[in-house]
């Protein structure tokens, strides 16, 4: 058992009790971020005047070592440690002896965590950004490509009129976008050092606190030593976006699955992005979409463990908040894993367009467009959708489309229809008609593809 506070105690502590309070089999993740920090710390010490040049550099080189033979592999963090601070300040005093033990002057192992925490999580937010880039220009390409590939719209999962596949995956990169957005929001609002905070109500020391902001990449120091080593409020923002980054991939998943099943036919999964049955030898699943629709349940949940694990807690400091790690950690890394993999399953996969237009034909997809025409030619809408409704009726009882029946079949339904109705309904006028921004149409699209085309330069 290695300790940094054994001084005021007459015992030892319990083996249960101090692996029931021991963090490093989970805080070692950061060990990076930790070491990082304590080099910010020392730098400015030295800068303060509060250790010599000569410690810095002695403490410098110890740090360096221990994240090297960490790195190498020949430096294990162990269960022997509390937390990752404990492995770190050990070592180095190890190491160099003496002077390691100044390392920690004006510093709490409350900001400390606070700060690599933060450095953490600022780090993964770059990463999961890039990740939403990625899905972003895939979505972009396929968009492009798809914009005469008609398919059935859908409300009530029921056909509802026809739109095309760059439409429909307009959705989502709109969505995509929105959490980008977030993620660039939240980085933006916890971007300020908790380091100089101390326990909680800073120190006498002379810290530089500016010094160690900048140089950590941070905008500036936290302004309230009380709030910055007791705030998960950037947590709790950041496990809200990834659950609607997850909730967005699963919707998107379920539709996936859907398209690909034996029914539907509109898209192919890769066999890279499949899997088989261990014992119908026919099966090719989409394991990968199931797989992220189902993991969105684990992200919900951190979400939930957080905002619980915060509720009760008075100011400052206090253990349970050593509980913001495995499960934002876990969800951070699912969140990755999902939208790396969830991208090069629709990057790969083969779009059916036949199916897809052979689908948008059938269903009625045309029945909103048939009553357009009749309020065209003077019928007041609501009667329109009365005529419509008779003329499905009909074709139901045939098990015809709208655009086989003949002239005198809709005249008897109505005489204002003419010739001209078929091209009306027709899929190509039914969607390229509906050009205003936001709508299927060629042109409407064209205009939001060359929106995005900048917006994505501009990431
Ligand atoms: N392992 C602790 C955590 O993650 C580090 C901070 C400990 N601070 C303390 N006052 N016991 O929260």
């Amino acid at each position: 058992m290695a300790q940094l506070w054994g001084g005021r105690f007459t015992k030892e502590t319990d083996q249960l009790v101090y692996n029931f309070n021991a963090s490093v089999s989970f805080d070692q993740k950061f060990y990076k971020e930790d070491i990082e920090g304590s080099m910010a710390h020392v730098k400015m010490l030295a800068a303060a005047g509060i250790l010599t040049e000569a410690e810095r550099d002695e403490i410098l080189d110890g740090l360096n070592g221990i994240l090297e033979d960490v790195e190498k592999g020949t430096l294990q963090i162990t269960a022997e440690y509390e937390d990752i601070h404990s492995f770190v300040e050990a070592n180095l005093i190890d190491r160099i002896g003496d002077t390691g033990k100044k390392l920690h002057t004006g510093r709490s192992r409350n900001d400390q965590v606070a700060l690599d925490m933060r450095l953490y999580t600022r780090k993964e937010i770059d990463s999961l950004k890039e990740l939403v880039k990625e899905l972003l220009a895939v979505l972009h390409a396929l968009m492009k490509e798809h914009m005469d590939t008609y398919m059935p719209g859908f409300t009530h999962l029921q056909k509802a009129q026809p739109i095309t596949l760059a439409h429909h995956l307009g959705a989502y990169m709109e969505m995509f976008k929105r959490d980008y957005g977030r993620l660039c929001d939240i980085r933006e609002r916890m971007n300020y050092c908790p380091l100089g905070a101390g326990a909680l109500a800073g120190t006498t020391y002379p810290l530089d606190r500016n010094m160690t902001a900048e140089l950590l990449n941070f905008k500036g120091p936290a302004l309230n030593s009380i709030d910055c080593v007791s705030d998960r409020d950037y947590l709790i923002e950041l496990l809200g976006c990834l659950s609607t980054v997850m909730m967005h991939l699963s919707r998107f998943s379920e539709e996936i699955i859907i398209w690909n099943s034996n029914e539907y036919r509109f898209v192919e999964l890769d066999d890279a992005y499949s899997t088989g049955s261990s014992i119908m030898p026919q099966k090719k699943n989409p394991d990968i979409a199931e797989l992220v629709r189902g993991k969105t349940g684990r992200v919900y949940g951190a979400l939930m463990q957080m905002l619980t694990t915060m509720k009760g807690i008075p100011l400052a400091y206090n253990k349970d908040m050593q509980e913001d790690k495995e499960f934002a950690f876990d969800a951070m890394d699912t969140a990755k894993g999902c939208l790396a993999l969830f991208t090069g399953m629709i990057k790969t996969m083969t779009v059916n367009k036949e199916n897809m237009r052979e689908s948008a034909k059938k269903g009625f997809t045309n029945a909103t467009d048939a009553a357009d025409y009749l309020v065209n030619h003077g019928v007041p809408f609501r009667d329109a959708h009365g005529i419509v409704g008779r003329l499905v009726l009909y074709c139901i009882e045939k098990d015809i489309a709208l655009e086989d029946m003949s002239l005198e079949e809709y005249k008897k339904i109505s005489p204002v229809f003419e010739e001209d109705i078929y091209e009306a309904i027709s899929l190509e006028t039914c969607v390229e008609k509906r050009e205003t921004i936001g709508a299927p149409g060629r042109k409407a699209m064209e205009q939001v593809i060359a929106i995005n085309e900048e917006y994505l330069k501009s990431l």
